[in-house]
């Protein structure tokens, strides 16, 4: 995937929030610890640093969520993952966001910590954040 196909899908995706671009794309990316996978229908980018692995987003195309893309793409980053060495993953996540909570939760996922207004929002209140973790296989 090019940095632009994930920033158009992100941006299809996220309608709460703003966006990444795509040059934000590149230049995680460009980091030695940042990996993705996935495809335009549905991507995730991740961090892998010695035993800790980190999903930094994932999004589905509104066209083709609720097909069970994200539960895929969940379990192949989580094994990438385990196989550059992690032996845990945390994520973090806006509190009303209930498809992802529900995502996460359903992926094995608990809650590890609160962040209180941590994700800005255009024209609404901050939102706060929920991190998630669980051992990795
Ligand atoms: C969250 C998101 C990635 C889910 O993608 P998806 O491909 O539609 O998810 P799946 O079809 O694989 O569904 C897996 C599980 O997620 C949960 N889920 C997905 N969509 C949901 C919805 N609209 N409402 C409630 N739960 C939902 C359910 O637990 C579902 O399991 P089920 O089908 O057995 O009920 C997608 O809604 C999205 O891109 N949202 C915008 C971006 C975002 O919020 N990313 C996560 C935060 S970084």
């Amino acid at each position: 995937m090019t940095p632009q196909e994930m920033a158009t899908t992100h941006a299809a995706a996220f309608t709460q929030s703003r966006p990444w671009t795509a040059e934000e794309f590149a230049d995680l990316l460009s980091n030695r610890f940042t990996h993705a996978l996935g495809n335009k229908h549905c991507f995730a980018v991740f961090q892998v640093i010695a035993d800790s692995a980190e999903l930094l987003t994932i999004a589905t195309h509104p066209d083709r969520q609720k097909q069970g893309l994200a539960r895929e793409t969940m379990a192949l980053w989580q094994a990438e993952a385990t196989r550059l060495g992690a032996t845990h993953a945390i994520l973090d996540v806006a509190a009303d966001n209930m498809p992802a909570l529900s995502l996460y939760q359903s992926c094995g996922y608990a809650r590890c910590g609160f962040r209180p207004a941590y994700y800005l929002r255009e024209n609404a209140p901050n939102m706060d954040a929920i991190v998630m973790e669980r051992g990795l296989p």
